[in-house]
């Protein structure tokens, strides 16, 4: 086969090495603008499990990559002047002037042709003259530009500016994060050691920082003598280097997030960054552009023509991408995001940047480095009023609201069983609450608990506005207080818009095929075509309503709840004042968020006066209507904290969506929490954080990294109403109570536990 590469980076001369591997008979001509060894940037993070990948395609590279390592354990954070260090973090790196170099080295001794000087205007001609044409011409690639209606790259060109600059000054000690507090606003620097003499030193800060520091207008060399002064305790006289004579080695850019749609046109195939970038902060660039040039060898080989092999491909190095590209966002987020998270106790800060990926969990950091992690977690229980007993993980530590003091982190949410009868909770709402609160959660929720029999979603619904309610809340937390250590807190709700529907397993949200009673909301605007259109309340209403949350939240109280939650989130009632998507008023109801937020504040005032002082109050809230500016944005909820908080609120449970058909979420692990996060490290609020959270390893990052205060369960609490319990086992905490009469089937857990963690297994 004739083959041009254009680009003789990472990935274009991996790829060339590659096919020359597997058939000695392909001609191959690489295709390079720069001189061979006139190659910018510094050092590359690669990982010793990367390179043993590469050493089954070539051991001939793979040995001499090896020979040049760089290898470091440490990672060391300075911020505020202080350093903290911790280990078992295991990079290993190499210059990537000398990783080509290498390269080209081996390429040469394959017999590759390479061409350098020679700049690519158009991949056409190439795609004439060749059967098969690579194109790893980076970043800003010509080739991918040549093609947009077919590639459709899409470009996400991110906000922090950043250099990638080199010094002679060690950081061969540890891979080292340096944030400094400048006159213009934070700037910080990523550095490490990749050759005896030399590391690489990248600064980067806020596009509002770079401005005020006028570096736009600034010649290089001013901009390398403002970043020496800005770094100079930490460099110990040495200066920053630039390379200079290329554009992307000195200048300040912007990351660009490129992913394709497509990644091949005819003869033509995109590799490396030309297809698909990842940030620098998770150092995986050269990672993905090497292994996109072994796969697309291996398949080249494998199938029987070019589309076949282009389509296995694509397949299957997309997911790959998206995997990197997902933890590669977190990552940068967290930078650019990093004035957030500054004012945070150092320890606290460190363990967020160290998780900032979200691919390093709270287990991972303690087989990295124990000794830090303890001492993490000493600190958090410490923090949390726990002296006494600081070694057990975060979700075990108690948290305290008000006079209430919850014995762990772990809430049961809210969850609708749709079995009450008009109103009234059964022997099931019993039974399922009560074994939740033996379970080991220090909160149990109880569902949202409707003010009225119009307020219900479902005929299924629970109320609080019937005598015979209370008897039975009471009887539940009665018991709750009698036989457990568990906290209960009551939700209560109404369901405007959404009221009068199905019950949950059967058509959700879907009006009743008889029997439906008149609903009503901010505005007439109806949840779906074919939901009733709700009545727009008017000052009757709302005085009327707000009668009932107060009726409703004095019911509770004489029950004996310990915690009361407003329902004001998915779409219900207080939720359609809140999103613009559904208040279309325009009296002092709509409007400004102000306005919005007035009547659900009006109904918390009312309730909070009746509320007994020494008990705490919850706002649920969707922190993302998830259809862009049109609703509730993540920076709107903490706008909406900040309200909550000064009318009073104590606590705010950030959930999301379910108020808009037109929402498109973006679901995964954790996917509601950074809303949580943005709204406790911006808004400086407690907060609970909700939403596919299901591993106990979750719960304690979580809370470590001071994304929340409280972590809510959900589903997993339908599947396990001992989730907590059986997480302490998991996590080998003897310390959780478990109920009396349980205590022999404790004991026997905990002996398998041991034996099975002797032979590697789980329980
Ligand atoms: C600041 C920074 C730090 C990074 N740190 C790391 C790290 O630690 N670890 C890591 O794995 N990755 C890192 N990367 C990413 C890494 O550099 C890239 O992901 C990787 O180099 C991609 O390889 P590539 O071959 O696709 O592209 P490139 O390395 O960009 O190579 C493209 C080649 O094509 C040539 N070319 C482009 N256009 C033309 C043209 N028109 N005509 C002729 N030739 C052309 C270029 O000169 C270049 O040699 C970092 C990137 C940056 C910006
Ligand atoms: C069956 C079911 C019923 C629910 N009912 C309520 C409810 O009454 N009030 C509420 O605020 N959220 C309710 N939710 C939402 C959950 O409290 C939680 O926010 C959501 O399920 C995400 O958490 P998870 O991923 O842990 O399940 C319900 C969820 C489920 C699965």
């Amino acid at each position: 086969m004739k083959v041009a590469v254009l680009g003789a980076g990472p990935a274009g001369l991996y790829f060339a090495i590659s096919m020359k591997r597997r058939n000695p008979a392909h001609q191959i001509t690489v295709v390079e603008r720069n001189r061979a060894d006139d190659t910018f940037g510094w050092g590359v993070v690669l990982s010793a499990e990367t390179l043993d990948n590469l050493a089954d395609n070539d051991p001939v590279s793979a040995a001499w990559i090896r020979d040049h390592f760089a290898y470091w354990d440490d990672i060391a954070v300075y911020h505020g002047g202080h350093r903290t260090v911790s280990t078992g973090h295991g990079f290993c790196g190499i210059g990537r002037r000398r990783l080509l170099l290498l390269l080209q080295r081996r390429a040469r001794e394959l017999g590759i042709e390479m061409a350098f000087e020679t700049e690519i205007d158009d991949p056409r001609p190439y795609m004439e003259t060749y059967d098969l044409v690579v194109a790893a011409d980076g970043l800003n690639s010509r080739s991918r530009a040549a093609f947009p209606e077919v590639f459709k790259p899409d470009i996400d060109v991110r906000k922090c500016k950043f250099v990638w600059l080199g010094t002679r000054q060690k950081f061969d000690d540890a891979f080292t994060f340096i944030f400094e507090k400048t006159e213009h606003g934070w700037v910080w620097a990523h550095a490490y050691q990749f050759e005896p003499e030399t590391a690489t030193f990248i600064v980067e800060c806020s596009e509002e920082t770079w401005q005020r520091f006028g570096f736009g207008d600034m010649s290089r060399e001013e901009s390398i003598a403002t970043c020496e002064r800005i770094f100079a305790r930490y460099l110990g006289g040495h200066p920053l280097m630039s390379n200079a004579g290329h554009l992307r080695g000195s200048a300040w850019i912007n990351f660009p997030r490129v992913l394709c749609e497509r990644w091949s046109h005819e003869n033509l195939a995109l590799m490396g960054d030309a297809a698909a970038s990842a940030h620098f902060s998770i150092g995986s660039g050269t990672k993905l552009a090497l292994e996109s040039a072994v796969a697309l060898a291996d398949y080249l080989h494998s199938e029987s023509d070019l589309p076949a092999a282009f389509a296995k491909y694509e397949d299957s190095r997309r997911v790959e991408v998206l995997r990197l590209q997902s933890a590669a966002r977190n990552s940068l987020e967290w930078f650019e995001d990093v004035e957030r998270y500054l004012g945070l106790d150092p320890v606290q800060f460190k363990y967020s940047l160290l998780t900032r990926s979200q691919r390093i969990s709270h287990e991972n950091l303690r087989l990295r480095d124990p000794a830090w992690l303890g001492d993490a977690e000493a600190w958090f229980q410490r923090r949390s009023g726990n002296a006494d007993n600081v070694h057990r993980t975060p979700m075990f530590a108690p948290f305290r609201l008000r006079e209430l003091t919850l014995k762990n982190r772990v809430v049961v949410s809210p969850m609708a069983q749709y079995k009450a009868v008009d109103g009234c909770p059964t022997d099931w709402h019993f039974a399922h609450y009560a074994e939740r609160a033996k379970g080991g959660a220090g909160l149990v929720s109880i569902e949202m608990t409707c003010v009225s029999p119009e307020g219900r979603i479902t005929p299924g619904c629970t109320g609080f506005y019937a005598p015979e309610h209370e008897r039975a809340w009471k009887r539940l937390v009665d018991f709750v207080h009698a036989e457990t250590e568990a906290k209960i807190c009551a939700q209560i709700g109404h369901s405007g818009p959404k009221g009068s529907t199905q019950l949950g397993w059967q058509k959700m949200d879907a009006p009743l095929p008889s029997g439906n009673w008149p609903v009503m909301a901010a505005s007439e605007i109806p949840w779906s075509p074919a939901n009733q259109v709700p009545k727009a309340m008017d000052a009757a209403d709302m005085a009327l309503v707000r009668a009932q949350f107060v009726a409703s939240a004095e019911m509770a109280a004489r029950c004996g709840f310990d915690m009361l939650e407003i329902h004001a989130a998915h779409g219900y009632l207080l939720s359609s004042f809140i999103t613009p998507l559904t208040n279309r008023r325009t009296d002092r109801y709509g409007g400004s968020l102000e306005n919005r937020m007035r009547y659900p504040l009006e109904i918390f005032q009312a309730v909070r006066s009746i509320w007994p002082a020494h008990k705490p109050i919850s706002m649920r809230i969707s922190a993302n209507d998830w259809v862009g500016d049109d609703g509730v944005t993540p920076g709107e909820s903490v706008e909406i904290a900040r309200l909550l908080q000064a009318a009073g609120v104590d606590i705010c449970d950030v959930s999301a969506g379910q108020t808009s058909l037109r929402a498109r979420p973006v679901y995964g692990r954790m996917f509601q929490t950074p809303f949580s996060d943005r709204i406790r490290n911006e808004a400086h609020m407690a907060t609970m954080a909700v939403g596919n959270i299901f591993e106990p390893d979750h719960v304690n990052s979580i809370l470590l990294a001071g994304r929340a205060d409280l972590v809510c369960l959900a589903r997993p609490h339908l599947a396990d109403p001992y989730w907590t319990l059986h997480a302490a086992v998991q996590m080998g905490d003897r310390d959780v109570k478990w109920p009396a009469p349980y205590l022999p089937g404790r004991d026997q857990i905990y002996r398998l536990s041991e034996r099975n963690a002797t032979m590697g297994m789980r329980v």
